[in-house]
């Protein structure tokens, strides 16, 4: 029999996708708050014996978390045979490091956390910097999905003469490996954050960029700063229309606004979190990914 996909609240249309790229069954759940707040849950398809998927990426994590606990725990009280789950976007990556004393690496906390929950994990892009790979703090099997080529194909059939520009060191990965593959120019810029909402890049040298298409290509946008400093530094060097792409488009609060008045027209973001940016579908490597686990 094959596994069962059951969709936590919000990712109704990606696990669509990914049922409809693995030709499986969707479960019916039930999730909502009692009064209290507490969470109640009720799984609606029978899970005794079956492979069981749970959809849930992983943005405003806090509201969710409770949740997806007790979902899991349920479907392993009620018999699964294994229990995976799909997180395209993976929360506190960023958090790799103690920055202050008194802080933790909570990274590792919550990559506990999710290792008790499920037998496997599946994600995109986790924001992996101080941590090389997943398997330093995770200790269940995990697969990792990469945007950049999908990214670079959505780059190469929408902006003529596009140049990639990562606003930051730690976008180098994926920058190089976007513009290799949409066979453009890439540069990355130098940024200091002095807070959550204080962000400052360096200008690029952009001599040989007339006529181009800066295209400002980061793995997550959340309050916006880091992406709207790099526009505005662009627009003054010249190029008053860059492009933004995301690969998680967290979008906290007005930091959408906040990138339309840095002079952004375009806007765009692997559907890894629901927003209305999202233009590039990342299901079918997501659902090629999960098949090792769910499939045979
Ligand atoms: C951090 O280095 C990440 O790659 C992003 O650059 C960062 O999370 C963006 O944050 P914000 O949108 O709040 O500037």
């Amino acid at each position: 029999m094959g596994p069962i996909l059951f969709s936590m609240p919000g990712n109704e249309a990606f696990t669509g996708l990914l049922a409809t790229h693995l030709q499986c069954e969707t479960g019916g759940i039930e999730v909502r708050r009692f009064p209290d707040g507490e969470s109640y849950i009720r799984l609606r398809t029978l899970v005794v014996g079956r492979k069981v998927v749970f959809v849930c990426t992983l943005d405003r994590p806090d509201e969710k978390i409770a949740a997806l606990y007790l979902a899991t725990s349920v479907t392993r009280e009620l018999g699964a045979a294994s229990i995976g789950l799909v997180a395209p976007y993976l929360a506190y990556m960023r958090q790799d490091a103690r920055f202050q004393e008194g802080e933790g690496v909570t990274s590792a906390h919550f990559a506990r956390l999710i290792s008790g929950l499920c037998d496997w994990l599946v994600t995109v892009d986790p924001h992996l910097h101080r941590h090389h790979d997943l398997t330093e703090i995770y200790s269940i099997p995990t697969r990792v999905v990469h945007a950049a080529p999908l990214i670079a194909q959505w780059i190469t059939q929408t902006i003529g003469r596009p140049v990639v520009v990562g606003p930051d060191s730690e976008s180098a990965q994926w920058v190089a490996e976007v513009a290799d593959a949409a066979g453009c120019l890439h540069t990355v810029l130098e940024k200091t954050r002095r807070g959550d909402r204080d962000v400052e890049v360096s200008i690029p040298k952009t001599d040989d960029w007339q006529g181009m298409t800066p295209v400002l290509v980061d793995d997550i946008v959340s309050t916006a700063r880091t992406m709207a400093a790099a526009a505005a530094h662009l627009n003054a060097a010249g190029f008053s229309h860059p492009v933004c792409i995301s690969v998680h488009p967290l979008f906290a609060d007005d930091a959408y606004a906040v990138l339309q008045r840095a002079g952004v027209d375009i806007v765009a973001s692997c559907n890894t979190v629901a927003h209305f940016t999202n233009q590039i579908d990342i299901s079918e490597p997501v659902a090629l990914a999960m098949s090792e686990f769910v499939c045979g």
